[in-house]
């Protein structure tokens, strides 16, 4: 008998015309992203889930689900699927890491550029039609933050850190790195996070969300960041407090941020960065390039493919 797989948005790239000839599959068309509770009726005889990272896989979800064997997430990043009742049932859980790493690397270092020179800022002066022949040009006129020289701190040095401290070099930036698991990396120092938080000019996030990584960044690690500091977050919204953010940067403590994820997504109508100028916000765009979303998409398809065949997945995060 044909197994069932259930995939909660249409995807791009190939392999997913591939993966209806190898069971049975159940696509959710929308429109929008699928409401909780269609994902618990899908689930309910399903062998195998491919998802996305707004799905919400929680111990209830799992518990509704008799028959899923299987999960893969089209992301890097499984902190929406409760690992640990997975690997309680017996559900092996696939990721795809590796094809986005270049691209959010990318979205991290236009954050950072944009931040230290004001480009959001700028863009909205000229849209708004501020730029007048009063002010056409100044020594002041929106100055902003050397990058070249500076110090970069990263906080995370896996694949896509490592990328970010290769982009920094190439930009004539100093490079410090900190990780859990003390990694050495070429071009970058190794130092301790209460270093790194107090010599960094900028600071890029990198780590996972675990139980351990939230809200890492808080007020008190915020307050031992050197004065007129940038923070870039293009990881997971819930390491770095946003209340506490949004405080030193209206205090003037930090310099500017830029931000594309954020602890509650879409973004809350009250988050108190909306209201700031120094911020660039996008909407966790980190991966988003039609070629790099493609690769994604095959690779979570791969590992439903491998599951399928009885095969372990290319890419299991609890085996
Ligand atoms: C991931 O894959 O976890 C990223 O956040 C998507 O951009």
């Amino acid at each position: 008998m044909s197994r069932k797989i259930f995939v909660t948005h249409q995807l791009p790239g190939e392999r997913i015309h591939q993966l209806a000839e190898l069971c049975d599959l159940n696509l959710w068309m929308g429109p929008g992203l699928l409401p909780p509770d269609a994902l618990r009726e899908e689930l309910q005889d399903c062998q195998g889930l491919l998802c996305l990272l707004t799905d919400r896989i929680n111990s209830d979800v799992l518990a509704q689900a008799p028959h899923l064997e299987f999960i893969s997430s089209m992301s890097v990043g499984v902190d929406h699927i409760d690992l640990a009742a997975a690997s309680e049932r017996g559900i092996a859980v696939g990721n795809t890491p590796g094809v986005l790493v270049d691209t959010t690397a990318d979205t991290a270092f236009a954050l950072l550029l944009a931040a230290a020179r004001r480009v959001s800022e700028a863009d909205r002066f000229v849209r708004q039609g501020n730029w007048r022949q009063e002010n056409a040009w100044a020594p002041d006129f929106f100055t902003g933050k050397d990058v070249s020289g500076a110090t970069l701190g990263i906080v995370g040095l896996g694949a896509i850190g490592c990328a970010v401290a290769r982009r920094a070099r190439g930009f004539g930036m100093e490079v410090l790195g900190w990780s859990r698991s003390s990694r050495e990396v070429e071009g970058v120092k190794g130092v301790s996070l209460d270093e790194l938080l107090l010599r960094s000019d900028f600071v890029s996030v990198h780590t996972a969300l675990t139980p351990e990584t939230h809200h890492m960044i808080d007020a008190a690690r915020i307050a031992t960041m050197k004065p007129g500091a940038v923070l870039v977050n293009a990881a997971r919204g819930g390491i770095v407090d946003e209340v506490a953010l949004a405080a030193a940067l209206v205090r003037g403590d930090l310099y500017a941020a830029g931000i594309d994820v954020f602890e509650r997504e879409p973004i809350a109508d009250d988050n108190p960065l909306l209201h700031l100028p120094n911020v660039v916000l996008t909407p966790h765009i980190g991966s988003a390039t039609s070629h790099t979303r493609a690769r994604m998409a095959d690779l979570a398809v791969d590992n439903i493919i491998a599951a399928l065949q009885g095969e372990a997945m290319p890419n299991c995060v609890n085996p």
